[in-house]
């Protein structure tokens, strides 16, 4: 995203950022992981990966990039000592305050791009937020900086190239060619650019990680999406009724994918909603 962008532009893109997850706030844990069988299905794979990654003891200091609602932050607060999680909306961090209570948290309202901290961290991670930055290489040099050595940068992100976009686009397109109207379901309205997995894993090295590795984690058929219907012509039972059988046989290669050989991984990448990269220092 960085080619050619000012000073202004990268501010007015935080701020953009910010204005949207502020409004998106009250309804974003529904609505991304929460409100669906496909949604809760994605939770729950997201959840298994990111715990098995970051392996959290009980001694951790940990720093989460990003918590929004507070949903993984809940979750490695019952297994750590303390967790640091930022974000940069405040109305984000309303619906995390409500979420997690524990005594071992600390939330704070700062862009990363911002954030000054002078510890560093056992684990250090975030989970659909790099795609929102600026400068990709800049953030995962702030999370290597801010990792102790031996410690995990752990980074789900959202996959590019994927089928699930290709097919988004060219329906978006035929909408638009035949009908004349909507747009790709997967448009953001927001400025965000996803990372290549090899760039990131570049990425990583070249901040000083010694080991990182790239897994698929939501790995989705390119047909239905979040519980959204994509064959309107077949009628809701029946998209139902692929849909589920569809979401059984994608959860199942998605549990798998973390124990299948590096090829294999990057084979089942381009199936994939989102992907881990797992850095160690
Ligand atoms: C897609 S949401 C993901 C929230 C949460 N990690 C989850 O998976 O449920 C992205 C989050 O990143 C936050 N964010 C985006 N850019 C940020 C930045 N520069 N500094 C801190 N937080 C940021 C947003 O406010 C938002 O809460």
């Amino acid at each position: 995203m960085l080619k050619n962008m000012s000073c202004a532009d990268i501010k007015s893109n935080q701020d953009r950022v910010r204005r949207y997850f502020d409004y998106d706030s009250s309804r974003f844990a529904e609505n991304r992981w929460l409100g669906s069988d496909v949604a809760r299905e994605d939770y729950n794979i997201t959840m298994e990966y990111l715990l098995d990654f970051l392996d959290v003891q009980d001694t951790d200091e940990v720093l989460e990039i990003g918590c929004g609602p507070g949903l993984w932050t809940d979750l490695v607060s019952r297994r750590c000592h303390h967790i640091t999680a930022i974000d940069i909306s405040r109305d984000m961090l309303m619906q995390a305050r409500k979420r997690v209570q524990p005594e071992n948290v600390t939330f704070q309202q700062v862009n990363f791009d911002e954030y000054d901290d002078s510890r560093t961290y056992d684990k250090v991670f975030s989970v659909r937020v790099i795609e929102y930055f600026s400068d990709p290489l800049q953030t995962v040099r702030k999370m290597c900086e801010l990792t102790k050595k031996g410690g995990k940068v752990v980074v789900v992100t959202k996959t590019s190239p994927t089928l699930i976009t290709v097919r988004a686009k060219l329906w978006g397109f035929l909408r638009r060619f035949f009908l004349r109207k909507g747009e790709s379901i997967l448009e953001p309205s927001l400025p965000m650019a996803k990372i290549l997995p090899f760039r990131l894993r570049r990425m990583f090295l070249k901040c000083g990680c010694a080991k990182v590795d790239v897994y698929p984690v939501v790995l989705r058929s390119p047909l239905f999406i979040h519980g959204r219907y994509s064959l309107p012509w077949l009628g809701d039972k029946l998209q139902h009724k692929y849909e589920m059988a569809m979401l059984r046989f994608f959860n199942f290669l998605s549990r798998h994918a973390i124990t299948a050989c590096a090829p294999v991984r990057y084979l089942l990448l381009v199936f994939s909603e989102t992907y881990l990269v797992i850095g160690q220092k």
